[in-house]
C-alpha cells in the first residue's frame, strides 16, 4: 500500500489550530528568512522563536513530510514485509519524518526523536500532542551524536534533511552512529541538489563497508554508476493548502520537492532486484526512452512500438517506479 505525500489530516489540523493565533503575513516574513538562510547554506539555526518554528513547519514541511513518504514508498515496495515497531528519528525538527512513518507503518508503537532545536521540538509535542497515535512520543533535546550515543536501538532509523547540517568532518562518525543504531532498517533524506547526493553517496558507500545492504532505491550495493555532473535524485509532488501558499508568497496549488535518498539494511536483499527508473521517461510514437539503475549498471532502455505488450508497460514508467 502506498501512503500519500499529502499530510495527514490530523497534522494539517494541528498545524492549521497553530496558524489560528499568529498573523500570516509575520510567518510569511520569518519564512522568507529562513528560506534565504536555507539556501545560502545556514541550515536552520536561524529558527529561534515560535512563530520561527511554525514558519519554518508551514513552508517547509509539506515537502520534506513528501520526500520522506516517497522514499518510504519505495523502501516497503522493496521489502513489504518489513513492520517496524521502534523508530528513531534523528534531527526530527518539527516531526516530519515520525509522521510519515507512522502513516507509512501501522506497526509503529514507540516513537523517540532527537534534536537540538528547543523552537521546533515545542512545535513538534504541540502538534502532536492531540494525535492518537503521536501523543506520547518521548522527544530528546540534545546534539545528535550525543543524544544517539545514549539512545536504544531502533527497528527504523531516519534522518531526514539533517545530515547537511552537520560539518563534513563529522559526518561520517555520524554515519556510523545512525548504523549502529540500526536494528534493521535506516533511511537518510537528503536535498535532491549535487551537493544533498554527496552527502548520501558517502554515507551508502561507507556503510556498505560495515555490512549495510541497499534496500532503496539503488537495485545494488555496487558502487554507483552515476559520473558528475550527473546525479541521482528524485521528485515528488504535493499539494499547497492556503496557508502554504500564502506563507511561501506562491500562487501554484502544487510543488514538486527533488530529494536523494538511500534506505540502508542489516539483511541482504533476496531475489532479483527490479531496475530504478532515474528520470522521466521519454515517450514517442516509435519508442520509450528510459534511463534506468539495473543491478549491472545505468542504461538506457529502448522499448519499441511494435513491442506491444512492453510499450504499454513502459508508458505507464515515472521517474523513481522500481521497473522489471
Ligand atoms: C532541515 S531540518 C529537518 C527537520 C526534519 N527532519 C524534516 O525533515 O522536516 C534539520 C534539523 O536537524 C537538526 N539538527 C541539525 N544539526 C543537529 C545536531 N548536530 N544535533 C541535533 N539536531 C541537529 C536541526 O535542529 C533541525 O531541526
Amino acid at each position: 500500500m502506498m501512503t500519500s505525500p499529502d499530510l495527514p489530516a490530523e497534522l494539517k489540523a494541528a498545524l492549521d489550530g497553530k496558524l489560528r493565533g499568529f498573523s500570516r503575513s509575520d510567518a510569511a516574513g520569518r519564512a522568507a528568512a529562513i528560506s534565504k538562510n536555507y539556501r545560502e547554506g545556514g541550515g536552520s539555526t536561524t529558527v529561534r522563536s515560535e512563530t520561527d518554528a511554525l514558519a519554518y513547519a508551514l513552508a517547509r514541511m509539506p515537502a520534506t513530510y513528501a520526500a520522506v513518504t516517497a522514499s518510504l514508498n519505495a523502501l516497503v515496495e522493496n521489502g513489504p514485509d518489513f513492520a517496524p515497531k521502534t523508530l528513531l528519528d534523528v534531527g526530527a525538527g518539527p516531526g516530519t519524518a515520525t509522521w510519515a512513518a507512522a502513516e507509512a507503518f501501522p506497526s509503529l508503537t514507540d516513537f523517540t526523536l532527537l534534536d537540538a532545536n528547543a523552537a521546533l521540538r515545542a512545535l513538534a509535542l504541540d502538534l502532536a500532542r492531540n494525535s492518537t497515535r503521536l501523543r506520547d512520543i518521548g522527544y530528546q533535546l540534545g546534539e545528535a551524536r550525543a543524544g544517539l550515543a545514549k539512545a536504544d536501538t531502533a527497528d527504523l532509523v531516519v534522518a531526514s534533511y539533517m545530515i547537511g547540517e552537520i560539518g563534513d568532518a563529522e559526518q561520517r562518525s555520524l554515519a556510523e552512529l545512525l548504523w549502529q543504531k540500526t536494528h534493521d532498517t535506516l533511511l537518510v533524506v537528503e536535498p535532491g541538489t549535487p551537493a544533498g547526493y554527496a552527502r548520501i553517496i558517502a554515507l551508502r558507500a561507507h556503510l556498505i563497508t560495515l555490512g549495510a545492504h541497499v534496500v532503496a532505491p539503488c537495485p545494488h550495493d555496487s558502487q554507483c554508476p552515476l559520473q558528475a555532473p550527473d546525479w541521482c535524485h528524485f521528485t515528488q509532488r504535493l499539494q499547497r493548502s492556503r496557508a502554504h501558499k500564502q506563507v511561501k508568497g506562491a500562487e501554484l496549488p502544487y510543488e514538486d520537492e527533488k530529494f536523494s535518498y538511500v534506505a540502508l539494511t542489516r539483511a541482504a536483499v533476496v531475489g532479483r532486484r527490479r531496475s530504478r527508473v532515474l528520470a522521466q521517461p521519454a515517450i514517442s510514437k516509435v519508442e520509450v526512452t528510459a534511463k534506468l539503475c539495473t543491478p549491472e549498471g545505468l542504461t538506457f532502455t529502448k522499448v519499441p512500438r511494435r513491442a506491444k505488450a512492453d510499450y504499454a508497460t513502459a508508458r505507464r514508467w515515472r521517474w523513481g517506479d522500481a521497473v522489471s
